[in-house]
């Protein structure tokens, strides 16, 4: 398995003091840094875009920024994401016209691609594209917001899930996103995740070095 990825979602960072946040939580242990983007189209709240990427980079944020598109359409943000210094760009198939084009438009951006699946969407989408993905995102709440409770199906998903990478032989990263707690984080590393979003289980709590260094323990443990 490779090795365990914390992505701390800024949706629950201080937006106000947002270079400093992520600064923070990467000096505290992150690896990657998980950017929310919503329409209030997709799914009904409207967060940040390309600008506030762009302004990450500027700022000197080099960790990779893992880009969790809830648009619609997908497509014409992507180069924009990719211009703006995203590293990995992930979107809902229910939101793509056309996902083999989307995948493709994401590759030829020059970023990695990711697949991300709600609580009730099928695996199937998986079918044909699996082989071009660099990550599948599985959703543990249903988007929109931080700060919600984690769906216990999303376990069953990332176990079908973890058997179909392994079977394929191809390094694709597993990632969940929603509701991540250092008090469940252990239950869903062993149900296949490595790659963990947590928003306000880490900005939430004062020190986030103590809350990231749990919730990587309890991976290890
Ligand atoms: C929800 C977002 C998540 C969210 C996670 O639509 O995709 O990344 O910020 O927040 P928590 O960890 O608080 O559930
Ligand atoms: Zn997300």
């Amino acid at each position: 398995r490779s090795s365990c990825v914390i992505a701390p979602s800024i949706l629950s960072a201080d937006f106000a003091r947002l270079g400093a946040e992520v600064d923070a939580v990467i000096a505290a242990g992150a690896e990657w840094v998980h950017f929310d983007v919503m329409d209030n189209h997709y799914v009904p709240n409207l967060t940040i875009g390309p600008l506030v990427c762009a302004a990450l980079r500027k700022h000197g944020v080099t960790a990779p920024i893992d880009v969790h598109l809830m648009v619609k359409p997908v497509d014409r943000i992507i180069p924009d994401f990719a211009d703006a210094g995203a590293s990995l760009i992930s979107f809902h198939p229910e939101a793509s016209e056309h996902i083999d084009r989307s995948i493709q438009l994401i590759h030829a951006s020059g970023c990695k691609a990711g697949l991300v699946f709600n609580p009730a969407t099928p695996l199937g989408y998986l079918d044909h594209v699996l082989d071009q993905l660099d990550l599948v995102l599985i959703m543990s709440v249903n988007p929109g917001f931080g700060g919600q409770s984690f769906l216990p199906s999303a376990l069953d998903k990332l176990r079908r899930v973890r058997e179909l990478i392994d079977r394929s032989g191809r390094d694709i990263r597993l990632e969940i996103d929603g509701g991540v707690k250092v008090d469940n984080i252990a239950e869903i590393a062993r149900a296949g995740a490595d790659t963990f979003v947590a928003g306000s289980a880490i900005f939430g709590k004062p020190d986030y070095a103590a809350v990231i260094a749990a919730m990587k323990a309890a991976v290890a443990q």
